[in-house]
């Protein structure tokens, strides 16, 4: 077919211009006299039109898709064949697409994106509960008119392209753009309502980050990545998408159908949840007074997605170096833990944090002549030292109260935070802590000899199911468990989902002991890092989606 020219007749049709050329056909805006009105016409490829059998089929389900009557699907309004040209006339739009809208490569604000999210998934819900895949989702074919409403089309045309596809030689148009496609449909196994909640995954996290996950130079590599690379997550690109969100776009994009959302009205209600959590979640912490500190400012830390996302779990004995970046080693170490914790028993006990503080068994000091002398105490109501704070969409360390509370927004995630930076040694530390979350798996406890140029230290941390670990992390290395030969271990000393935990530790002298309400849990000799900083440690479990730890009481004396 040759390209129609502006003032030719196409049927009724008058055409006015070409506005658009996708893959397999062209698109041209043309005038409908009998109804005074402009109208889109969708011209097929002559290959396809010279086929009886495909005008036929076509027609079909031209006839099928102009049945679906819903808000946010594009009318078709009729369809045509004239000199050996088929083609389907739809109400024109004139605001562009999707896809224009996000050229500029920029997240859109999160109110727009639910918006046009929840219009797309409308329009998907309504086609699939009418037995209808669109198989091509994607933001060139999500339209929009000049109030902003989004409009769904060309459903079922790619199913119809790829069965006409002997026929056919550009076989990258068949495929559409890669970038949205699911894994099944790339590997052409059976596609259901599943693959299209992919495409709107992908949809979603460019809406949300300003880029598509997968790219690369060649439609094959793209369809590659699509199959076998693991998810970038969002978080890596947008570092502030609120974990919430970053769950559900996860969830859509799960490799596996089954893994992911089975409809797409379950698609929106987590991220109708997902917004709400948002706000709730992102309300708890309160605002942070500027530090009055004396001592430097200290440096929160927690571990990277990007890290995580290379999760090995190596037993430590091989400490082998996994990594330029020292947040792997915490994810051997925990992927060890993870049996241990699925067979800890699960209570669930709601806490009342405040009253509990004042009920805390002191730890013994190791010394029971006078006491050592105090090098920091804080009971964090006077914010007199300078704990690093930080809120993003991972993690929360920060004020609550007269205490300070780490909030973690995903599973298998470690935050950390320091004082100040000077560097201690020969050191007694303990805390008050209360597993303000109900999750029986979160580790929690307190760090030592953190060194100041990189993230090696010692950590000696407790969970609420009674499993304990002193752990040596090394900057590049997996971690090395001092304790129960590279394991976490059980102790009957550990109260189960205790209302609150006063943990203690020694660090210097070449041993580092872990005390847990004036008991002694566990000590280890390792002379590796004498001198650091000190800090309180949080992991949020390997299945735990969350963690919600407050600490009060810190108390660091020297051991001499
Ligand atoms: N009803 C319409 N009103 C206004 N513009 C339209 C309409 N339908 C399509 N277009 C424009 O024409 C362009 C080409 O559409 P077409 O469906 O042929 O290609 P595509 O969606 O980019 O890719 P594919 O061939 O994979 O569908 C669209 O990107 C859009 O800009
Ligand atoms: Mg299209």
């Amino acid at each position: 077919m040759d390209t129609l020219q502006p003032g030719q007749m196409l049927g009724p049709y008058r055409i006015i211009n070409q506005i658009g050329k996708g893959g397999m056909a062209a698109v041209y805006k043309a005038y409908q006299p009998s109804m005074d009105r402009n109208v889109a016409i969708k011209v097929l490829p002559s290959q396809l039109a010279e086929s009886k059998e495909f005008t036929a089929r076509f027609q079909q389900e031209a006839r099928i898709i102009a049945r679906l009557e819903h808000p946010h699907i594009l009318p078709v309004f009729d369809y045509g064949e004239s000199d050996g040209t088929a083609y389907f006339v739809m109400r024109y739009l004139e605001a562009g697409t999707l896809k224009d809208k996000m050229e500029a490569g920029r997240p859109l604000p999160l109110n727009e994106i639910d918006r046009i999210f929840t219009q797309l998934a409308d329009a998907l819900s309504y086609a699939h509960s009418h037995g209808i895949v669109h198989r091509d989702l994607k933001p060139a074919n999500a339209l929009i008119d000049s109030y902003g409403n989004i409009f769904l089309t060309d459903f079922g045309i790619a199913k119809l392209l790829e069965s006409a596809s002997p026929r056919l030689t550009q076989t990258d148009a068949i495929m559409g753009t890669p970038a949205y496609i699911s894994p099944e449909q790339a590997q052409a196994t059976t596609v259901d309502q599943r693959s299209d909640i992919y495409s709107l995954g992908i949809i979603l996290y460019e809406m949300a980050t300003g880029s598509v996950p997968f790219a690369a130079d060649t439609p094959l590599a793209i369809i590659l990545k699509h199959i076998s690379d693991p998810l970038p997550p969002p978080s890596l690109i947008k570092p502030d998408i609120p974990a919430s969100i970053e769950r559900v776009i996860l969830k859509a994009l799960a490799k596996n159908p089954g893994d992911r959302f089975s409809t797409a009205d379950e698609f929106v209600t987590a991220w109708k949840r997902a917004l709400e959590e948002k706000e709730t979640v992102r309300s708890v912490p309160e605002a942070i007074p500027a530090p009055t500190s004396r001592a430097l400012p200290a440096e929160p830390a927690h571990y990277s997605p990007d890290a995580l996302r290379e999760r090995k779990p190596a037993p430590a004995s091989t400490a082998a170096p996994r990594s330029r970046n020292s947040t792997i080693w915490i994810v051997g170490c925990l992927a060890g833990a993870c049996l241990l914790f699925s067979i800890a028993g699960v209570a669930i006990f709601g806490s009342q944090f405040l009253p509990i503080f004042s009920q805390a068994t002191a730890t013994p000091l190791p010394t029971d002549t006078a006491r050592p002398s105090v090098l920091l105490e804080d009971d964090f109501s006077t914010r007199s030292s300078n704990w690093g704070t930080l809120t993003d969409s991972d993690s929360s360390i920060g004020y609550a109260g007269d205490a300070l509370n780490v909030q973690i927004f995903r599973e298998d995630f470690v935050a950390w935070t320091t004082p100040n930076n000077t560097e201690y040694e020969n050191v007694h530390i303990e805390v008050t802590v209360v597993n303000n979350g109900t999750d029986p798996t979160t580790a929690f406890g307190v760090m030592c000899a953190q060194q100041v140029d990189d993230w090696s230290f010692y950590y000696l941390v407790i969970t609420p199911g009674g499993e304990y670990l002193i752990a040596k992390a090394t900057t590049g290395k997996s971690d090395v468990y001092l304790t129960n030969n590279a394991q976490w271990a059980s102790s009957n000393l550990l109260a189960r989902n205790a209302p609150s935990y006063r943990v203690g530790a020694n660090c210097g002298n070449g041993t580092l002991s872990l005390y847990v309400d004036g008991k002694q849990i566990a000590s280890v000799s390792d002379s590796t890092y004498i001198t650091g900083r000190v800090g309180l440690f949080t992991w949020s479990g390997k299945d735990a989606p969350s963690a919600d730890v407050i600490f009060d009481d810190f108390l660091l004396t020297s051991l001499e």
